[in-house]
C-alpha cells in the first residue's frame, strides 16, 4: 500500500497554494516549500523550503529527491513549467503528482477543447503519458470557479462595482468551492492515493446558478443599482476560437472567453456530476450554510 508522508509543494504562497499548504500541515504531511530562485516569499518555521531554477531538470530532481508526492499550485501563466516539474518527479522515484488544475473539468470531452485551457491540457497528458512509462501515478483536482476568492475578487460577479453577467440568462448550475475545501481535498487525495490514482476528483461546496449566487449577494449587500447584463455563451466561445486563430492571440481574451463557457455555459460539464466529497469529508452547504458563506466572503 502506498503511504505518503512527504510533500513538495509549488507555490505554496499563492492564492490557492497558501491554503493548501495550511491544509497539507494539518493533516500531518511533511511539506516542502518549492520556490523560484529569487522569489520574496517567507513561509512558516514548519516548512522546509527549496529554492529550484524550474528551467533546470537537474534542480528540481535534486528538490524532489525523497519526496512522496508532489502538489503543483502554479501561477496560471507559468503552467508549462509544470512539464519539466512532471519529468523531475519520475526522475526523483515520486510516487504521485497532483497538476495545478483547480477548476473546470479539463478531462471533460468538449471542455477540454477549449483554447485558453490548452497548456493544462497538454500537461496532464504529459503527466498521462509519464505515469505510463514509469512508477509515477497522477491526480487532477476539479472544484469549479473557487467560491471565496471569487467573490472577494470580483471574478463570479463585481460587488464593489455592483456588476453581474448572467450567461445565458444565468440559470445554469456550476459546482463552486472554497479554497480551504480544496485544500481539504488535496490532503484527502495524498491519504487515498490508491483510490484517487490516475483520475480525475471532483468536489464542491455547492452547485448554484449565476441568479442564485447573486440573489444570496443581495441579501448581504442590498438589491439596488446593480447593472445586470446577459449574454450568450455560444458567441463568447465563437469569439474565443477567433482570437485563438490569430497570429499573436491576447491570452486575457482567450483565457476569459474559454472561463465563460466552461463556467456557466450549459454541456460543458460544469455541474459535476458524481463527486468525491464522501472520500475527503467535504460536506455540501445547505442553502442557509450558502447564504451565511456568501455573506462572510462578499467584500464589505
Ligand atoms: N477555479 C478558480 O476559480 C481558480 C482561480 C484562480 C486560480 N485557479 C487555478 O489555481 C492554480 C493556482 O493559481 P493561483 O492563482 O493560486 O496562483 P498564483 O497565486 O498566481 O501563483 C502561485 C505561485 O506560483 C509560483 N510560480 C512559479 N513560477 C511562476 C512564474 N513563472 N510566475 C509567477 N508565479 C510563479 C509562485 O510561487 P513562488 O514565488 O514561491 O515561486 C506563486 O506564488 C492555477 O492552476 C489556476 O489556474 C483557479
Amino acid at each position: 500500500m502506498t503511504t505518503i508522508t512527504k510533500v513538495a509543494l509549488a507555490g505554496a504562497k499563492g492564492n490557492l497554494g497558501e491554503v493548501v499548504l495550511d491544509q497539507l500541515l494539518k493533516a500531518g504531511f511533511q511539506v516542502t516549500a518549492l520556490t523560484r530562485q529569487g522569489s520574496s516569499q517567507t513561509f512558516p518555521s514548519n516548512v522546509s523550503v527549496k529554492a529550484v531554477d524550474y528551467s533546470s531538470l537537474d534542480s528540481l530532481v535534486n528538490a524532489l529527491r525523497g519526496q512522496d508526492a508532489v502538489v503543483a499550485t502554479i501561477a496560471s501563466a507559468a503552467l508549462g513549467q509544470q512539464l519539466l516539474l512532471i519529468e523531475a518527479a519520475a526522475k526523483a522515484g515520486v510516487k504521485h503528482f497532483i497538476p495545478s488544475e483547480f477548476g473546470c473539468d479539463t478531462l471533460h470531452e468538449r471542455t477540454s477543447t477549449l483554447p485558453g485551457y490548452k497548456t493544462k491540457v497538454d500537461v496532464l497528458e504529459y503527466l498521462k503519458k509519464t505515469a505510463a512509462e514509469t512508477g509515477l501515478t497522477w491526480t487532477a483536482v476539479f472544484n469549479g470557479p473557487f467560491l471565496d476568492w471569487g467573490l472577494k475578487v470580483g471574478f463570479l460577479l463585481n460587488v464593489k462595482e455592483r456588476t453581474v453577467e448572467y450567461p445565458d440568462g444565468g440559470n445554469n448550475k456550476f459546482s463552486t468551492t472554497t479554497l480551504e475545501s480544496i485544500g481539504k481535498a488535496v490532503a484527502g487525495v495524498l491519504k487515498n492515493p490508491e483510490q484517487t490514482k490516475n483520475r480525475g476528483v471532483y468536489v464542491q461546496d455547492a452547485a448554484v446558478s449565476q441568479r442564485q449566487l447573486a440573489e444570496a449577494v443581495k441579501k448581504v449587500v442590498g438589491a439596488d443599482g446593480w447593472k445586470e447584463t446577459i449574454t450568450s455563451t455560444q458567441e463568447i466561445y465563437q469569439q474565443g476560437l477567433e482570437e485563438a486563430k490569430k497570429a499573436n492571440p491576447n491570452p486575457g481574451i482567450v483565457f476569459v472567453t474559454t472561463l465563460k463557457p466552461a463556467i456557466w455555459g450549459e454541456g460543458w460539464g460544469s455541474q459535476f456530476e458524481k463527486l468525491d466529497n464522501d472520500l475527503f469529508g467535504i460536506k455540501q452547504l445547505s442553502d442557509e450554510e450558502f447564504q451565511a458563506a456568501v455573506a462572510s466572503y462578499v467584500p464589505k
